[in-house]
């Protein structure tokens, strides 16, 4: 899909977005993940990238604690206004940026990373996973949820378009992108289960060897 359908597509369902995660099952799922996967570590900032309505975003501040930074990206303006509405109160400065990764300007990097069905709607995933890479200090982790092989992938590409990985295509890719091979999370059970996985990647200090 082209990039500007895209972001098309998503300002017109920004309005119903919020209420079909909840729905679907995906606001319980990112809770769990986020109690699992964040459990024990406090980051001080934080960014969302392609953060839709925040969800994502949501279920850290809620989940884990109110980070004193959160940077909010999306390329459709409806979906970030969204965003911010949901969030205002839950961290400490907001900052939003209604660009696309490819596009965004130098941010300085945070702690944590967070990307919900991001990389699976680019062009060139390797290149997304290595720019979202680049917004994480080293020893902070970027924290994906990424579609995953199943047959109902089929009916949701019919509208999106998107991408799905293996979960040792997506250790590959780290690899490519300078993180560390991921931890992986499963969403529970219904439409989140089935559809996807949540990585938690480390970026190394700079001296650290990746091993294979
Ligand atoms: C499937 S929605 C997921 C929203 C949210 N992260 C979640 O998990 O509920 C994907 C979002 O990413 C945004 N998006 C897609 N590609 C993007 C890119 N390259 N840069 C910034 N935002 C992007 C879309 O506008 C949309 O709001």
């Amino acid at each position: 899909m082209h990039q500007a359908d895209q972001t098309q597509h998503y300002d017109a369902v920004a309005a119903t977005w919020g209420r079909r995660v909840v729905r679907l099952g995906y606001r319980a799922a990112y809770e769990g993940v986020m109690t699992k996967a964040v459990r024990g570590q406090s980051p001080r900032s934080v960014a969302d990238i392609g953060t839709g309505t925040g969800e994502l975003a949501r279920a850290f501040c809620t989940r884990v604690g109110r980070p004193e930074r959160l940077v909010l990206v999306d390329a459709s303006a409806l979906m970030l206004a969204k965003a911010k509405a949901n969030l205002s109160g839950l961290a400490g400065g907001v900052s939003a940026h209604c660009a696309r990764l490819e596009d965004l300007g130098p941010i300085p990097p945070v702690e944590l990373v967070l990307a919900g069905h991001v990389i699976e709607q680019t062009r060139d995933p390797v290149a997304t996973l290595s720019l979202l890479s680049e917004l994480v200090e080293p020893g902070g982790h970027l924290l994906a949820i990424i579609s995953r092989p199943h047959w109902c992938q089929w009916p949701i590409w019919f509208l999106w378009r998107h991408k799905w990985f293996s979960s040792s295509k997506i250790a590959g890719m780290a690899r490519s992108a300078s993180l560390c091979p991921p931890l992986i999370f499963p969403l529970g059970p219904g439409p989140p289960g089935r559809t996807s996985l949540a990585y938690l990647f480390l970026k190394p200090h700079e001296k650290t060897e990746i091993k294979p």
